[in-house]
């Protein structure tokens, strides 16, 4: 399949397009290199990889990109709750009505399948603490970058198929973690393990809070799953993406990476009673209709991280890039 991969520089990007072009995939890559082009480094040998330079705002960048293309996997945003805060606009900008912009571009050019990178942050508070959220559970988003995705999937989803456009489906992923080239230390699993690892030290704000964790090459297997899986089965749904057994509260999380790290660490409990964001997931769709299973544990990505550390692999843990 031609696949258009939005934001394939990025964290989750980089490892979405090597698995594509792994299973034989042809990959265009659109990204407007916001933390650099490291993470694409690696694919410039592979004759069925393409890169543009351009934004999600632009029409013609994104006209160009859709050109011949099957398939479209849109990754390209501003993520997390601090960078869209600091810049409200461009969160809007790129991440709503670049993403609405994009998709009325992938129509009109005829592309068949649309793949919507989404969040389990959408969920806002659980309102039930002895439930787990599903797909039909009530969205709740407390933050702007929740904000703007949820208005995304609702236009999405109710557009899917629309006059023979694209069948569009929304992938809402637990919070990742895991090596990437283009790696982020501002992940919960990683900030933790980086900073127990370099400073023996870590500060968690609201201990008692739960999220659900997924590794990024386990978020990549979801994108190939999909794709590959015939429409009707995937079109105008919304899949959670993890696995139920991964939810943890922070504080047990700093607790399994100081068991892993091992020594002496310092953990500062900052007590916080009033999270807005406090949610448990259930990710028994996407196993039932998909088939979908996790093959990486966080405590496997705990190893990984603690590895490329010791062995020098990552040495520049403050450089800005590393943090959206
Ligand atoms: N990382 C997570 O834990 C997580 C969890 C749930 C959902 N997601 C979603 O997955 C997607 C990828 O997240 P990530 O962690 O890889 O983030 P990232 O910041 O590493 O990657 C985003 C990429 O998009 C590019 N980009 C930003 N604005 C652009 C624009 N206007 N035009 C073209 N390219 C642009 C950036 O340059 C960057 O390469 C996002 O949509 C995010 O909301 C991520």
């Amino acid at each position: 399949m031609k696949v258009l991969v939005t934001g394939g520089a990025g964290y989750a990007g980089s490892i979405v397009s090597r698995l594509l072009l792994a299973q034989g995939h042809r990959v265009r890559v659109l990204d407007s290199l916001l933390y650099g082009g490291r993470g694409l480094l690696g694919l410039y040998h592979q004759e069925d990889f393409h890169f543009l330079r351009g934004d999600i705002r632009e029409r013609a960048s994104v006209e160009e990109a859709l050109k011949g293309m099957e398939a479209v996997v849109h990754l390209a945003a501003l993520v997390g709750d601090p960078a869209c805060s600091r810049r409200p606009e461009l969160a809007r900008e790129i991440n709503l009505e670049g993403s609405l912009r994009l998709f009325e571009a992938a129509r009109r050019s005829g592309i068949k399948r649309f793949i919507y990178a989404s969040t389990c942050s959408n969920y806002g508070k659980m309102r039930d603490p002895s439930q787990y959220l599903t797909e039909d559970s009530e969205l709740r988003p407390v933050s702007l970058y929740a904000q703007t995705k949820v208005s995304v999937e609702e236009r999405l989803l109710a557009s899917s198929g629309n006059g023979g456009g694209p069948a569009v489906t929304v992938l809402r992923f637990a919070t990742l973690y895991g090596l990437s080239p283009r790696m982020r230390f501002d992940l919960t699993v990683n900030e933790f393990t980086m900073e127990l690892m370099t400073r023996r030290k870590v500060t968690v704000y609201g201990e008692q809070f739960w999220r659900p964790y997924l590794h990024l090459r386990d978020a990549a297997r979801a994108v190939l799953l999909v794709l590959t899986t015939p429409a009707e089965k995937v079109a105008g749904q919304a899949f959670n993406v993890g696995d139920t057994g991964q939810n943890f509260q922070k504080g047990r999380l700093v607790e399994m990476i100081s068991s892993q790290v091992g020594g002496r660490v310092q953990i500062e409990r900052v007590a916080q009673v009033d999270d807005p964001r406090d949610y448990r997931v259930s990710f028994e769709k996407a196993a039932a209709v998909l088939g979908f299973r996790i093959t990486r544990t966080v405590e496997g990505g705990i190893q990984e991280i603690m590895e490329a550390i010791s062995q020098g692999v990552i040495t520049d843990f403050d450089n800005s890039v590393y943090r959206n």
